[in-house]
C-alpha cells in the first residue's frame, strides 16, 4: 500500500515535469537594499510537503501559500533532480493561483501559466535552499532574516507587489525535520515537520539598485 502510494506520487511528479521545466518563467531579481520595512500579516502555509521520490531521480516541494488573509491561495510547486533520493536546492519558482471554484485544481500540480502573467497581482515565488548550499559569507547571509546556517534548509517566499515593493519571508527548516525514511531502495529524504505553519513576512520598499 505504501509502495502504491509512492508510485502514484512518482507518476504525478513525472507528469508534471514537462510543464514545470518547459515554462520559461522569468523571476525578478530580489531587491538587495530595503529602504522601508513594514510589518505585514504572516504568510500562511498549508499542505507543505517536501521529499525525494523513491524509484525516481526527482524530488519535489509542494505547498499552498496564502500571502495575506482573504487572498487567493497559490500552489507553490517545484521539482528537482537528485541521484540519491534527497532534497536539493530549488531556485526561484513562480507559484500558481489556485482556482478555488475548480475542486480538482487544488490537488493537481498545474502548469504555471497564470502566475507568469506580469500584470497579475498575485505574483508569488518561492525558493528552497539546502543548508549545504548556503554561503555564510555572502552579503545577504546576515540580512534581516539571516540566512547563514549550513544545516537543514531555508524556505523563502516572496510576493512581488510591484516593481519596487515586495513582501518577503525566509524561514530556516531544521535538519531534524529532513531525515531519511525507508530502507534499501525505498530510502528517501522526507520533510517530517508540520504541514501547516505561518511565516513571518516583511514588506520591503526600495529602489531597484
Ligand atoms: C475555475 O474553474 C472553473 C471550473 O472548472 C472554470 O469554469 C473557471 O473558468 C476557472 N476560473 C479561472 C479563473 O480559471
Ligand atoms: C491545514 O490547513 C488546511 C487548510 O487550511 C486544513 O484543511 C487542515 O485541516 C490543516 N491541517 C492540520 C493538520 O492542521
Ligand atoms: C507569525 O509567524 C511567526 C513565525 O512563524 C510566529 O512566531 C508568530 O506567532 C506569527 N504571528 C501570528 C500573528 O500568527
Amino acid at each position: 500500500m505504501i509502495l502504491s502510494g509512492i508510485m502514484a506520487i512518482a507518476g504525478l511528479v513525472t507528469s508534471a515535469v514537462a510543464g514545470v521545466v518547459t515554462s520559461n518563467i522569468k523571476v525578478p531579481p530580489p531587491n538587495p537594499i530595503p529602504v522601508v520595512i513594514q510589518g505585514i500579516p504572516n504568510f500562511s502555509v498549508s499542505k507543505f510537503e517536501a521529499q525525494g521520490v523513491v524509484l525516481s531521480d526527482r524530488n519535489y516541494i509542494s505547498f499552498h501559500l496564502t500571502p495575506y488573509p482573504g487572498a487567493t491561495p497559490t500552489h507553490c510547486f517545484a521539482i528537482g533532480t537528485t541521484a540519491a533520493h534527497m532534497l536539493t536546492t530549488i531556485p526561484q519558482t513562480w507559484c500558481t493561483p489556485i482556482n478555488t471554484t475548480d475542486p480538482s485544481s487544488s490537488s493537481t500540480p498545474s502548469t504555471p501559466t497564470a502566475s507568469s502573467d506580469p500584470t497579475s497581482n498575485s505574483r508569488v515565488w518561492f525558493s528552497w535552499t539546502m543548508g549545504e548550499d548556503v554561503d555564510p559569507t555572502a552579503p545577504t547571509a546576515s540580512g534581516i532574516f539571516g540566512m547563514a546556517q549550513t544545516t537543514g534548509a531555508y524556505i523563502k517566499v516572496v510576493r512581488q507587489v510591484d516593481e519596487r515593493t515586495r513582501d518577503e519571508a525566509v524561514r530556516h527548516v531544521p535538519a531534524w525535520y529532513l531525515g531519511r525514511q525507508g530502507e534499501g531502495m525505498l530510502e528517501h529524504q522526507v520533510f517530517s515537520g508540520p504541514s501547516n505553519f505561518s511565516l513571518l513576512a516583511l514588506r520591503f520598499t526600495g529602489e531597484e539598485h
